[in-house]
Parts: structure tokens; sequence; C-alpha cells
């Protein structure tokens, strides 16, 4: 049975591959800019959006001004990693997104992976993404297991900003495979969070997500695949490339 006919709330683009799925994503979020220049962009990181973070950027090069407003919100953070660590997604945002697009501190709103409190540090997360959002456009990649940010599969999903016990999948993920520790926990945007997103890009590349992709357009909406949560949302463009789709 397919549980979910297309329609206009999640609209789904097939690229030929990880470059022009990238073109199109750049293209899309430097549209989403010029609309609201103040735009609450929040940010997944991970192989997936790297290219197109890289091509918004450049696209930029001759407007910087233009985008001298974009907030940013980070998705989610390994925790217990030392904060230098190149495995940290803030070191990553900050070589993909905020250093090229010169986002300031007060235009930036992300865990600190070496939060003395953790659960302290996801409720200051909660309560000032409660004044500034909510998001505009909340760029996400998809688990392999389903996951969106660390919201892992499980019996329940959690709302907002939150500790999360990471998944095995998430555990062998290449951006800590050569972290010089294991993170010991999640920091991480809740399900309502990227719900309560004005609209979503959902970002899928490679053959390694085809399954991922194929339970998420054809399985039934469930907390044991928290990415199916988006068929809830009324405006996801979710963009991948043919080795993703193949065969759907
Ligand atoms: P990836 O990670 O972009 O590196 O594939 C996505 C995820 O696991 O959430």
């Amino acid at each position: 049975m397919r549980y979910h006919p297309h329609n206009r709330h999640f609209l789904f683009f097939v690229q030929p591959d990880y470059e022009e799925m990238s073109r199109r994503a750049a293209r899309h979020l430097h549209a989403k800019v010029r609309e609201r220049p103040d735009l609450l962009l929040c940010a997944a990181t991970g192989g997936t959006p790297t290219r197109a973070y890289r091509l918004f950027a450049e696209s930029w090069e001759n407007h910087r001004r233009e985008v001298s407003r974009l907030r940013v919100v980070k998705l989610d953070e390994w925790g217990g990693l030392p904060p230098g660590d190149a495995g940290t997604c803030e070191a990553y945002l900050r070589e993909h997104l905020l250093g090229p697009l010169g986002v300031t501190p007060d235009r930036y709103l992300g865990f600190r992976p070496d939060a003395p409190d953790p659960a302290a540090e996801c409720d200051a997360v909660a309560s000032a993404l409660d004044e500034r959002g909510p998001v505009d456009v909340c760029v996400l990649g998809l688990g392999v297991n389903g996951h969106l940010g660390f919201n892992e599969p499980g019996p329940a999903l959690h709302p907002h900003a939150h500790v999360a016990a990471l998944s095995r999948e998430s555990l062998e993920h290449p951006m800590v495979r050569h972290a010089a520790g294991a993170p010991l926990f999640g920091m991480t945007l809740g399900i309502g969070d990227i719900l309560r997103a004005r609209s979503v890009l959902l970002l899928v590349n490679g053959a390694h997500k085809r399954e991922a992709l194929r339970r998420l357009i054809t399985g039934p909406v469930a907390t044991e695949f928290p990415a199916s949560l988006l068929w809830l949302h009324a405006d996801v463009t979710c963009l991948c490339d043919a080795d993703a789709a193949e065969g759907l």
C-alpha cells in the first residue's frame, strides 16, 4: 500500500546527481532570502547539504549586503566532543555557512558542544528560539534510520530542543568517525520546532539513502521513522538525486 499520494504540500523532485540537487537547493534558499532578508534558516550539518551551502554562499558573492540580515539556528550538535573538534556541527557550520556568509554572533543560535549542563543548554536554545522563531526555512538531511537531527526513531518524539540518546546509526555517522572521542549524547531541536518551520527543504542523495527515502515516500507516519512526520507539514520540498530515488 502506498500511504502518500503526491500532493502540493510535499513536493518531491529528482535531480540527476548530487551537483544538480545542490544547485537547485542553493537556488531555493537564495530565493527565500530574497523574499525575506532576515530569514531564520535552520541548518542541518552532515555530508548532504555541504555543496548546497557552498553554492548558496557563492550566490551572494556580489550582493553581500542583501544577505547581511540572514539568521541561522543550528539543528543539532554532538555532546561530549571537545569544543574545537573538527567533527562538531559547530566546526562544520563555521566552515560551510557562518564563515562564508559572515553571519555575526548576534544572528546565530546554536547548542555549545561543551555546554556544562546540556539540559540547561537545550532549555536556553528553546527559549531563544521561542523569541526569534519560528524557523523560516528548515534544511534537513535524512538519516539512514529516518532520524531528523537527533530526533531518533522510538515510541515517542520530543517537541522541543532536548538532550537525545544517540542511535547506533548516529554513533557510526561519518562526521564523528575521526573525532577525538565518541560523542556521548546529542542536543537537537525537537520535532515540533521542525514542524513549526514555515517551510522545510529536505535533501536526500546517494544509494545508501534509497531505503530510507522509500520508507519516507511509501510508509506510514510513525515516530519509529521520524522523517515520516514531515507528511504532517504544509510546505515541504524534497530534493533528491537519482541514486537515492532509484526504484521509486
Ligand atoms: P548525512 O547525514 O547528510 O551525512 O547523510 C544525515 C543524517 O544522518 O541526519
